[in-house]
């Protein structure tokens, strides 16, 4: 039996860090146990706010560079940039054909940012460009070009997954055919309980964020600016209320979290202590996919050479399947 296929957008802003590893890229990577797999980076829709060209080049390799470097294996499933499968900008203009305006007057990311507007007595269209209003229309094409039968997001992301599924399901119906699978959004719990240095979730939009790629000196500073009490070194500490120990914890077995909570509750360590056990821990863990980050970035051919292959691969599949979903509507097939 064919495994159900699960796919996952990966918007290329800003460089990534510990919230997004754990709370988004490492369950991500996970799925390869139990589904077939589809990673793409989303270049076009990052163009919807991105609009400087270093700043766009750098973060695609960037965000390539990190997930590859973590465990993404190209040979496993599909990996590829959207902007190389033009089979995508099609079927989005034709979805969107079939999308009620409405639907994009309710997407949450414009609603947002015109209420935003609106409380800051702007036109309530102030910043809000035709990409950005049509961004979901793109995203049902990347879920459905694929035949995703999941699509693991986070809250923010889940109307947008419900979306494709509603539009999947009136063209079915409307052409009395299967042409589009039904994705089903999977929320990623997790990413909530990542506490940044401050102990408030992690997050670029709060300043409190540790990168996944920081050299080792600055990755020491980093976990020294995080916020502990006053408590002196011979008390008994809780473990279960410290920032320290809750990153700690993300990445430890359960051993090692069982013999560090042990050390806190003892007395007689010190903050100093708890954040190098962390430090020892994270450079365990990090040390192997920094060298290959670096390594990756400084040569960035590698990385060219890996996505022309995934988009082959992922031509192969959106070609033949634009054809028959052209077929469908009565646009001729070639
Ligand atoms: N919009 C998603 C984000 O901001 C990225 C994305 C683009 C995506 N296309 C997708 C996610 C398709 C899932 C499926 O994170």
């Amino acid at each position: 039996m064919s495994k159900l296929i699960s796919l996952t957008g990966i918007k290329p802003t800003g460089t990534p860090h510990l919230g997004n590893y754990l709370g988004a890229i490492r369950p991500a990577l996970e799925l390869r146990k139990k589904y077939d797999t589809v990673y793409f980076i989303a270049d076009y829709h990052a163009l919807t706010t991105v609009h400087n060209r270093e700043e766009m080049r750098n973060n695609t390799y960037k965000v390539a560079a990190t997930w590859l470097a973590l465990g993404l294996n190209p040979e496993e499933g599909l990996f590829y940039k959207q902007s190389d499968i033009p089979e995508i900008f099609e079927l989005s203009w034709l979805l969107s054909c079939f999308t009620p305006k409405g639907f994009m007057n309710r997407a949450h990311a414009y609603k947002d940012k015109v209420a935003k507007n609106q409380a800051a007595g702007a036109d309530p269209d102030d910043g809000v460009n035709m990409g950005l209003y049509g961004y979901p229309c793109l995203m049902d094409a990347d879920i459905l070009m694929f035949k995703s039968n999941v699509v693991p997001v986070g809250k923010d992301q889940k109307q947008h997954v419900e979306f494709s599924r509603d539009i999947a399901e009136r063209f079915n119906k409307h052409y009395g055919k299967n042409i589009f699978t039904l994705p089903e959004p999977v929320i990623q719990a997790e990413t909530d309980i990542i506490p940044g240095l401050d102990g408030r979730k992690m997050s670029k939009s709060y300043g409190n964020t540790i990168e996944i790629f920081l050299e080792p000196k600055e990755l020491k500073a980093k976990i020294g600016k995080i916020v502990t009490n006053s408590q002196q070194i011979e008390e008994p500490k809780d473990p279960e209320k410290c920032h320290v120990f809750a990153l700690y914890k993300l990445f430890a077995s359960e051993e090692q979290a069982a013999a560090l909570a042990a050390r806190y509750l003892a007395g007689g360590m010190g903050w100093g202590h708890a954040k190098e056990a962390l430090r020892e821990l994270l450079e365990e863990h990090l040390a192997k996919p920094r060298e290959k980050y670096n390594a990756l970035l400084a040569d960035t051919t590698q990385i060219d050479k890996i996505l022309a292959y995934g988009a082959e691969q992922a031509r192969a599949i959106a070609k033949p399947f634009m054809q028959e979903i052209r077929d469908t509507v009565g646009i001729a097939a070639n």
